[in-house]
């Protein structure tokens, strides 16, 4: 399927098969494709946190307001932003890791890592939560959109209490919890929903603020 069907296709689905279960190894693969998502500076800071224990699932429940498929779908993941991605450790890693993969010259991954050192010096927290958000979200997409073609559906979720979840999975403010995803066999199709048309969501050099 093009991306362009899945995302014509593609619905958010609110009741899944609570007996159908998503091989690991599926799982794990369509997380590597996504980890292969654009990120600010590659630094890599998202994370998936599969919650597949039954009794984490019914604690959440709650936390996520009843709704159903915080129990029901194949997988519930949490994703997560981590700051510790920003510290000059990290950053020197992965640059270093592309130099010896021999994707760039020494003086380019001195130039990238200290590039993206500076860059994230002197972001405020409200700026750094930003940015997290933007790689999470992106890594997210990805995500829908693979399971989706692998013939799975998919529902995006904000709607849980953000300090109760952290506090019953023990996430420490190392991490910033950006959505969930549920994933796995729907048994019910998503509602069909509207989209403004094209020329009212499209500008051209200028953004007017009537309408
Ligand atoms: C960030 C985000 C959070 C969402 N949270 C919820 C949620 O908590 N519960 C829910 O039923 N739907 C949730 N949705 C799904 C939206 O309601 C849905 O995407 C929107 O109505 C468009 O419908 P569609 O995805 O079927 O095209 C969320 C979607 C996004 C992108």
């Amino acid at each position: 399927m093009s991306v362009q069907t899945i995302l014509e296709k593609r619905r958010s689905v609110r009741h899944f098969d609570s007996n159908y279960t998503i091989s690991p190894v599926i799982l794990t693969s369509l997380i590597e494709s996504a980890s292969k998502s654009p990120n600010g500076n590659n630094i890599q800071a998202t994370r998936y946190l599969i919650i597949d224990d039954p009794d984490l699932r019914s604690t959440l429940l709650p936390i996520a307001y009843n709704q159903q498929q915080v129990i029901d779908a194949s997988a519930l993941i949490v994703m997560l932003g981590d700051y510790q991605a920003f510290e000059a450790d990290n950053i020197i890693r992965i640059h270093e890791e592309g130099f010896q993969s021999g994707y760039f010259d020494e003086s380019l991954r001195d130039y990238l890592a200290n590039a993206a050192i500076q860059y994230y010096a002197n972001k405020s927290d409200e700026e750094l939560k930003l940015e997290l958000t933007r790689d999470v979200s992106l890594a997210s997409m990805s995500f829908i959109l693979l399971a989706n073609e692998a013939g799975f559906e998919t529902i995006t979720m904000s709607g849980y209490d953000s300090a109760q979840l952290k506090a019953s999975l023990n996430i420490s403010d190392r991490y910033l919890d950006v959505m969930l995803i549920a994933v796995g066999k729907g048994i019910k199709n998503g509602h069909q929903t509207v989209r403004h048309p094209v020329h009212k969501i499209m500008y051209r050099n200028i953004i007017t603020s009537l309408g």
